[in-house]
């Protein structure tokens, strides 16, 4: 069938009138509509399906760029054998669950008279900005589907999603929606990359091939959840590495339970789907009512995983993150939790925060521990009262001190949570997920408020809302410390109550949005227990995100490895804490510290009530050193030079400024095996011709026989030798770019 684009519709135009525009070099979405073929393009990756004869909207393509004059087309499959029918064996964009499907259906349901098949088949389509969405309805019912598809012109990042309605006069129950499945080219040797972890152990790469068994990423605990994270990326064996060869990518913007699951069907076609998590998920979707999914981005890169995470680092600060596409630099912050966990009081506080200032910190972060009976962690929670013997004159007066010390203020909260002691529960026992008659399991202590409920939302919002009326803070640490155990949402029907797995986090990011509606001026971190709800959903409405409990400086190495194949190290908090470590009794020296914090937003966790002289002074340097450098880590790109995997003897970051005018190389030994580590670190992304001066970050002399200046080609080539010697040794350069020779 002959491809020809009889109609180019530029990203810009809205409307569907069917003109025949020249093909633009940035055409976004372009449509065949005689071929009903369906390409979007750009930031070199051509994503393309189609409609067969039969009706069926089949993938035809997801890769590098192909020409505009390049052919493509959808013809239906045959049968394959009596255990095949033709409707499964048809690759499709999104099938509904009936025909005899054995794949991962894009929406399954159950009719009102108990019929569970459903056949979606292409009805339409419509364009307006740079989305184009195509309608899909079932062969005989009035349930209808829209996916919604658009490309980000830079990254060449897709965004996709799915809404289901339900046009009919009786109740159609919704068992599984899925925002999308993705389709990979039939090629061999694929492989998965995903993240394992737990509390203080999160980010966790790794790496398995994909085959007929099917592999499931999900959260079944309410939320993002440690144990992994709506992330995947799937490379070629034979061809692909750090920094070479095709990846496909992608994360779900949802901080409930989700699901992503990856497997190749019986004709080996890799197929990726991802959306709510159907495990104890169901919604009566009533006559007239619609469900939409989360938002399901993927992306491709030539450039290997640290090419692909680079991608995501863009269009994170481009498109995700508030104040997107120019969210602010973090700034250097302070926070006493390892130190005084829930002893905080007025004189304490304000004494560290002098001392925090001293050394150049620009924000002060009153944690745990400031309201209502909030002594340890079995009192308080849903009090956000300050707490007067801790604070006989309130908040004020801290902040106050603090903003006289030039540091902006932040506070922590646990919203979402309640103590059985607590006014807040003894008042409203019923606000809780629980099931009537059953016990409601507490973690930390604690039980989980139904945010699901319209009333426990508005008293969240106002009572948050009135913290920062009441209080000029510019951040809010927003914790979580538990998952869920029994979801039961006793007011409302029973075939309702399973909507409490969304409905809750849409409420979680009304609350979000409308406190940053109303105070513009006010920043959020999202914390969970360390790293349990990240992802590109909450992203949308926090600044920042605390990866891990885990502040051990050599853990965070590999910590930050992983979190940096997808996330960016904008948004990565790290501080700089006590030794030995809490988590794991580790020692390490101040410097080494600073070096594995200073890889991501930097911020100091560390007692400085019993820092020597000594530490003041190194710490106040390297804060120093840290805004001469923070816009390269925190905009810059970033190359895995060498990873901290297990085994290995040393790592190496490097970020380079986004003009390439800086450069700054870390390199973190473990532990010396041998009596000398001669091998050389080769930079990547520096401009060939620029010239660039390299200085240590601390103003030592740089090692014997390392050049003050050379070209970007010698340092991409030559590299950089480091000796280091002994156990966890850091390092730094930082390169300039001094003119162009
Ligand atoms: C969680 C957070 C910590 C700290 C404590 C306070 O564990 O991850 O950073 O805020 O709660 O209770």
């Amino acid at each position: 069938m002959a491809m020809e684009l009889s109609m180019i519709l530029r990203a810009t135009m809205v409307g569907v009138a069917p003109i025949a525009l020249a093909v633009a070099a940035d055409a976004a979405v372009s449509v065949d509509s005689e071929a009903k073929v369906f390409r979007l393009d750009g930031g070199g990756v051509t994503y393309a399906f189609g409609v067969d004869e039969k009706g069926y909207l089949q993938p035809l393509y997801w890769g590098p760029s192909l020409a505009p004059r390049d052919k493509l087309s959808a013809g239906a499959a045959p049968e394959l054998s009596g255990f095949d029918p033709a409707g499964s064996v048809t690759a499709q964009e999104y099938p509904g669950q009936g025909e005899g499907l054995v794949t991962e259906p894009g929406l399954k349901v159950a009719f009102a008279n108990g019929n569970r098949d459903l056949v979606l088949k292409y009805q339409g389509y419509r364009i307006a900005g740079d989305t184009v969405t195509i309608d899909l309805t079932d062969i005989e019912r009035p349930l209808f589907v829209s996916l919604r598809y658009n490309i980000d012109p830079a990254t060449g990042i897709i965004a996709r999603d799915a809404t289901v309605r339900n046009a009919g006069t009786a109740p159609v129950r919704v068992d599984q929606i899925a925002s999308a499945i993705l389709t990979l080219p039939n090629q061999p040797d694929y492989r998965l990359h995903y993240f394992s972890g737990r509390h203080a152990a999160e980010w966790t790469l790794n790496t398995q091939p994909v085959g007929s068994a099917l592999t499931v990423l999900e959260s079944r605990r309410g939320s993002t959840g440690h144990q992994s994270d709506p992330w995947f990326a799937i490379d070629r064996a034979s061809e692909s590495a750090e920094e070479s060869g095709p990846v496909w990518f992608g994360a779900l913007a949802w901080s409930g339970s989700w699901r992503i699951s990856v497997g190749a069907d019986n004709l080996g076609r890799v197929k990726i789907a991802g959306g709510y998590n159907p495990y104890d998920f169901s919604w009566r979707l009533k006559p007239g009512e619609s469900l939409s999914t989360p938002t399901f981005y993927a992306g491709y890169s030539t450039a290997g995983m640290g090419g692909a995470s680079r991608l995501m680092h863009r269009f994170q600060l481009a498109h995700i993150l508030p104040g997107a596409p120019a969210p602010k630099l973090r700034p250097v912050l302070y926070n006493s939790w390892e130190a005084t966990e829930f002893n905080v009081n007025e004189a304490g506080q304000m004494r560290l925060a002098e001392k925090a200032a001293a050394i150049g910190v620009e924000r002060f972060v009153v944690d745990d521990g400031w309201f209502g009976a909030r002594n340890n962690d079995r009192a308080g929670l849903g009090d956000w009262v300050v707490n007067r013997s801790k604070f006989p004159n309130g908040l004020a007066p801290l902040i106050d001190k603090v903003h006289g010390l030039g540091m902006s203020f932040g506070l922590w909260v646990e919203p979402e949570m309640v103590n059985r002691d607590s006014d807040l529960y003894r008042s409203h026992p019923d606000w809780v997920l629980y099931y009537p008659g059953r016990p409601r399991t507490e973690g930390r202590n604690q039980l989980v408020l139904n945010l699901a409920r319209d009333d426990v939302r508005d008293h969240l919002l106002k009572t948050l809302d009135d913290l920062l009326r009441q209080n000029d803070i510019q951040l809010l640490k927003w914790d979580y410390n538990r998952n869920w155990t029994e979801p039961g949402w006793p007011q409302m029907k029973p075939e309702d109550q399973q909507r409490v797995y969304v409905r809750y986090v849409q409420n979680l990011y009304y609350i979000l949005s409308e406190l940053r509606r109303r105070h513009p001026g006010v920043e959020i971190e999202s914390c969970s227990g360390g790293g349990g709800r990240i992802d590109l959903g909450i992203m949308r409405y926090t600044d920042q995100v605390w990866p891990s409990d885990n502040t051990d400086p050599y853990d965070r190495l590999t910590i930050q490895d992983g979190f940096t194949h997808a996330y960016a190290p904008a948004v990565m908090m790290a501080w700089v804490t006590d030794t030995p470590n809490w988590a794991n009794g580790r020692s390490a020296s101040l410097t080494y510290r600073f070096l594995s914090s200073m890889q991501g937003s930097l911020g100091i966790g560390a007692n400085l009530d019993k820092w020597t002289d000594q530490d003041f002074a190194t710490a106040k340097a390297m804060v120093a050193a840290y805004k001469t450098i923070r816009e390269t880590v925190q905009r810059g790109d970033l190359y895995r030079l060498l990873p901290p995997s297990p085994g290995n003897e040393r790592s190496a970051t490097l970020y380079v400024s986004r003009d390439k005018r800086q450069a700054v190389f870390f390199q973190m030994l473990h532990s010396s095996m041998r009596r000398d580590n001669p091998l050389a670190v080769a930079l990547r992304g520096l401009s060939a011709e620029m010239n660039y001066h390299v200085r240590t970050i601390d103003g030592s002399s740089l090692p014997a026989g390392m050049p003050q200046a050379a070209s970007g080609s010698y340092w991409m080539t030559r590299g950089v030798n480091l000796l280091q010697r002994g156990d966890f040794v850091g390092d730094a350069l930082v390169f300039e770019a001094s003119d162009r020779s």
